[in-house]
């Protein structure tokens, strides 16, 4: 057996729920290694094999989503989807076969329902002895979280195209909970009235009603949904959603979202930090306000006693990627919301939109995780999903938990380095939303643009950062066909400027954001006081909101939901507002990637306008 890939392996509590936290599981700086981990400690090992049909599944849904194809709109039955990537047998025969050969019988080995990956109990000597590798215990420096990890690990080459990646998870650990998100909230302004300033000076219902000409007359359709994903212990209020809509949209008082509880999912109002509740109370506040009467639901993710992440949604809308459950000889301890038999895998239907105002940093995990990750994305645009998902509000920098991160970056402040993209704004499939902010009065001397007095968005926060609109060029992803010829016209208008940065990114990567929406200063209510929110995790429930309005109206005309919008909006530019000044700012870069006509890395194709939008995708099959 030959060494032939070097991977990175990260081990922790729960497989997939450890690489899907924020903090970069995968940069060994982070973790400090103690001694080796002890030879018969259990760990819980899932082989995620190569999907299959990948290409047939892109050139599938590009063909749905173009509006010029006779096959538009003609989006797949979860049970297409499923025959669509079925497995050749064959494989998992070469991999159960590999594991005979270091002497791990098969009966010990689990087929997942959809036959694309394999999970078995492993004692730690003897996944070393397979996977060639040493185990340690290490401990993440800022965090002090705890978990078991190797370094590299090796695989036969035979074996190199089946299989995308090995996770393995230490059932029982105890770390520290530190909690992490993007979103931006600056509690500038408290005040205990609404806020009577103007539409310049901050965001109300009827500010981006008037701005994007979004109606508030759609009738809800039977047959229509929207959902937001919040993972634990992020949770709504309702007593504040009853004080927003008292002032702003007095028919939804005492209406509360759905909640689908996923791993067991709930609502907390035991933690005392304003953190926990401002992200939720803003985006059921205006998702459903702009909505209304729609009824919205919240994709709640994640228990009492363990974190929720994108993994854990994506398992129950599609138990095919769902984690088997262990082998009953040993002695498991599950995650709450899971016992030996069920863990929410396939137990939830997608929404027709589904709004992601969360985002992690790509270089956190390894490129074959993300690839395979969003591919369930493409599975869910293959079905009529339209997923929105926020760009981030630290610039061409992301936030890792701690702070602004770059790649190579000697400081480790953000200050310096590679650009580093956001996902899952980077996966293709999904749409991803940047940030604009109104141009002010003193920025008259800055021409606006014809259909809008928006700018890229920028601001300076209370800590004396500037956040700036998410955007740039992903690393793992390559640019889809839909958006070549705008990424190329983009980089023809900016050449003289890109050339200066060409070393901080990779040119060949997929661009985002896809469009932009206002994000500054949103009047919410959270805990009980009005505040004044920003960053892009505002913008993406208003531009879900409006998707969610076009299909209703679709739906009433007997017409499907929009499913993917990509490919529609970059042959159709016009239906948006193209922004034309401003940049992003991040990894010591003040200006780093500027708007401008057509799309751009900092606001894509611009900001919605409801009737334009309305037209064309009510012109549509
Ligand atoms: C909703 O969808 C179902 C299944 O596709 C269909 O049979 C039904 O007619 C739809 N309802 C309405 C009101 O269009
Ligand atoms: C918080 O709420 C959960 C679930 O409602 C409960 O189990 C837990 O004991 C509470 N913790 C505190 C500190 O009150
Ligand atoms: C496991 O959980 C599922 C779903 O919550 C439940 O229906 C089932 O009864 C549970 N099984 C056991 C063995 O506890
Ligand atoms: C931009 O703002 C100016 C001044 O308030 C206003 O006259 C103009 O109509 C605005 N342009 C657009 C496209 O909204
Ligand atoms: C650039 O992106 C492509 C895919 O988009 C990838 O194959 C390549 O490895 C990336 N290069 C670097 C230096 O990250």
């Amino acid at each position: 057996m030959r060494p032939s890939l070097l991977l990175l392996c990260a081990i922790s509590r729960y497989s997939g729920a450890a690489l899907l936290r924020q903090e970069s599981s995968l940069d060994p700086s982070q973790w400090d290694r103690s001694h080796e981990a002890d030879a018969n400690q259990l760990l819980q090992v899932s082989i995620a094999l190569t999907i299959q049909n990948a290409d047939i599944g892109v050139e599938t849904l590009l063909r749905i989503s173009d509006p010029t194809s006779p096959d538009y709109g003609q989006h797949l039955s979860a049970e297409d989807v499923v025959r669509m990537f079925e497995h050749e047998p064959k494989t998992v025969f070469h991999v159960v076969e590999w594991l005979g050969k270091s002497g791990i019988d098969q009966s010990r080995v689990q087929l997942s329902y959809g036959g694309d990956r394999l999970t078995l109990n492993l004692r730690v000597q003897e996944a070393a002895r397979l996977l060639e590798t040493t185990f340690y215990h290490q401990t993440h420096r800022e965090t002090g979280r705890k978990q078991i990890a190797c370094q590299d690990y090796h695989i036969p080459e035979s074996l190199a195209g089946s299989i995308d990646y090995i996770l393995a998870a230490s059932p029982v650990q105890t770390h520290k909970r530190i909690p992490r998100q993007q979103v931006v909230l600056n509690d500038r302004v408290t005040a205990t009235a609404p806020l009577p300033l103007g539409c310049l000076k901050s965001t109300t219902l009827a500010c981006l009603r008037a701005l994007y000409r979004i109606p508030e007359d759609v009738p809800p359709h039977p047959n229509n949904s929207f959902g937001i994903f919040e993972p634990s212990w992020f949770s709504w209020v309702p007593e504040d959603l009853d004080k927003f809509f008292g002032q702003f949209q007095r028919d939804l008082v005492g209406h509360r979202p759905r909640v689908d509880a996923v791993n067991g999912g709930y609502l907390q109002r035991n933690m005392t930090e304003s953190i926990w509740y401002q992200e939720p109370n803003l985006d059921f506040e205006y998702a459903m306000a702009l909505t209304s009467p729609q009824e919205v639901t919240n994709v709640q993710v994640g228990s009492y006693g363990r974190t929720g992440n994108l993994h854990d949604m994506l398992a129950a809308f599609d138990k095919y990627y769902c984690m088997t459950p262990g082998d009953k000889k040993y002695p498991i301890t599950y995650p709450p919301g899971c016992n030996a038999t069920a863990c929410d895998c396939g137990s939830s239907s997608p929404p027709k939109v589904l709004s992601i105002s969360w985002g992690w940093t790509e270089a956190a995990f390894t490129p074959n995780y993300l690839q395979r990750q969003c591919l369930e994305f493409l599975k869910l645009a293959l079905m009529g999903t339209t997923v929105i998902v926020s760009a981030s509000d630290y610039g061409t920098a992301t936030n890792n938990g701690c702070g602004p991160f770059c790649l190579d970056d000697p400081t480790g402040s953000g200050t310096e380095g590679r650009f580093s993209p956001m996902y899952p704004s980077s996966c293709p499939w999904v749409t991803s939303v940047g940030g604009t902010q109104m141009l002010q009065p003193t920025d008259r001397r800055i021409a606006p643009a014809p259909t809008t007095n928006e700018t890229a968005f920028r601001q300076k926060g209370t800590s004396g950062n500037t956040f700036s609109s998410g955007g740039g060029f992903s690393n793992v992803f390559l640019a889809p066909p839909y958006q070549i010829s705008n990424v190329a016209t983009y980089k023809d208008i900016e050449q003289e400027h890109l050339a200066e940065i060409q070393d901080r990114f990779n040119s060949t990567g997929r661009g985002y954001p896809d469009v932009a929406v206002r994000a500054d200063n949103y009047a919410i209510v959270s805990q009980g006081n009005w505040k004044l929110a920003s960053g892009t995790s505002a913008s993406n429930p208003v531009f879900a909101s409006i998707i969610t309005l076009i299909n209703s109206e679709r739906m009433h005309m007997g017409k499907g939901p929009v499913g993917f919008i990509n490919p529609v909006l970059y042959s159709n530019p016009d239906v948006l507002n193209d922004i034309l000044t401003g940049a992003n700012q991040g990894c010591g870069v003040d200006q780093a990637f500027r708007a401008t006509r057509g799309w751009d890395a900092v606001t894509g194709l611009g900001s919605p306008d409801y009737e334009r939008m309305r037209q064309l995708f009510m012109s549509l099959p």
